[in-house]
C-alpha cells in the first residue's frame, strides 16, 4: 500500500517515502518527529506516521485551500466520506466546485475543503486551477471520474482519522512556523518549498528568488534539528546550499504531460542518508 493521502499533488514526493523512512531509521529517529512546513499532499509524512516509523507528524501549509482539506480530513472525516460517496462526477458540479474553489469567501471550512478535493481529484495533474480531465466537452481519451475512485478515497481518509491523534496541523507562512516551533531533539524536518522555475504555473503559492535566499539562511542558521531540503535543479538553489551535502536526482512527475524532472536534495550536517544516487527509486525495505 503506498499512497496514503487522497491528495494529487504536481511534484507529489510520495515516492520518496522509502528513501526518507531509511533516513528515519539510519539517525535513530524511529518514534520520533516528522515535520512537513509544506505539506502539500504530505504523502510521505502519512506513510511515516501509519507505518508507525513517526511517533507524530506536523504538517503545516499556507494555502487555506490545502489548509481547509487537511483540516476537515481530520476533523470532519465522515462529513468528507458522505460528500465523496456522493457527489455527481459531472462537468455542472466541476462548475460549481471550482467556483467555491476560486471564490471561497465566507464558506464553511467543509465546503472549500471538498471542493479542494474535488478539484484536485477531477483536473488534469491535480493543478487545483487548471482544466477538468478530459475538456468541458469530456470528449478525451480519459475523463472526469478517471481518477475519482470513491471507495478508495474513502478508505484514505478513514486511514487519517484513524491516526489523527498522531497528526499536528497548522496553517502558517513556512518562515513563521519555523520560527515558532521548538523541535524536539529526535525530529526531521523535510522542506520541499515551492519550485524555483515552475512554481508560478503548478501552485498559487510561491516564491520570488529573495524568498527562497531567506529560507535558505533561515533552514542552514537556525533550524536546530535534522532537515532535508528537496528543489528542482537550478544554479541558484545549488548556490544557496553550496556548503551542504547533496544529490542531484531524477523526479518524474506528470503536470501536464510525462516528464522527468531533475532535482536537487540537501542534507544538514551530520545526517546520515542512504548511499544511492537517486533518492526516488529508492526501494529498500526497512
Ligand atoms: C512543492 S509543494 C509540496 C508538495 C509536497 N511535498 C507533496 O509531496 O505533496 C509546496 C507546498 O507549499 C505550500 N506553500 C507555498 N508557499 C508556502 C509558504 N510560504 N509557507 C508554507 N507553505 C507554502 C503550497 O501551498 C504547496 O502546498
Amino acid at each position: 500500500m503506498r499512497y496514503y493521502t487522497p491528495l494529487r499533488y504536481p511534484g507529489g514526493k510520495g515516492k520518496l517515502a522509502p528513501f526518507i523512512r531509511q533516513v528515519f531509521v539510519d539517525n535513530d529517529l524511529c518514534d520520533g518527529i516528522y515535520v512537513e512546513p509544506y505539506a502539500g499532499g504530505a504523502g510521505i509524512a502519512l506513510e511515516l506516521v501509519m507505518m508507525g516509523y513517526a511517533k507524530e507528524v506536523w504538517l503545516n501549509d499556507v494555502d487555506p485551500a490545502i489548509h481547509a482539506f487537511w483540516h476537515s480530513a481530520l476533523n470532519d472525516t465522515q462529513s468528507l466520506i458522505e460528500m465523496v460517496q456522493n457527489v455527481p462526477l459531472t462537468i455542472d458540479e466541476w462548475q460549481k466546485q471550482r467556483e467555491i474553489y476560486m471564490s471561497p469567501g465566507r464558506k464553511k471550512r467543509l465546503t472549500l475543503a471538498f471542493a479542494t478535493l474535488f478539484l484536485n481529484r477531477t483536473n488534469r495533474s491535480g493543478i487545483l486551477g487548471g482544466g477538468v480531465i478530459g475538456g468541458l466537452d469530456q470528449t478525451g481519451k480519459w475523463l472526469i471520474d478517471a481518477r475519482f475512485n470513491r471507495d478508495g478515497l474513502c478508505e484514505r481518509l478513514q486511514r487519517i482519522e484513524d491516526h489523527k491523534h498522531h497528526i499536528q496541523l497548522t496553517n502558517l507562512d513556512a518562515e513563521d512556523f519555523i520560527k515558532a516551533t521548538k523541535f524536539p531533539k529526535r525530529s526531521l524536518v523535510y522542506l520541499d518549498p515551492p519550485y524555483f522555475k515552475k512554481a508560478q504555473r503548478l501552485y498559487r503559492n510561491h516564491y520570488a528568488e529573495a524568498d527562497h535566499a531567506r529560507i535558505a539562511q533561515l533552514v542552514q542558521q537556525k533550524l536546530k534539528t535534522h532537515w532535508v531540503v528537496s528543489y528542482d535543479d537550478a544554479p541558484e538553489i545549488a548556490k544557496l546550499y553550496k556548503e551542504r551535502r547533496k544529490i542531484r536526482y531524477a523526479l518524474s512527475y506528470s503536470a501536464q504531460t510525462k516528464r522527468s524532472g531533475g532535482e536537487l536534495m540537501f542534507f544538514s550536517d551530520g545526517l546520515d542518508y542512504p548511499k544511492t544516487n537517486n533518492p526516488a527509486l529508492f526501494n529498500r525495505r526497512v
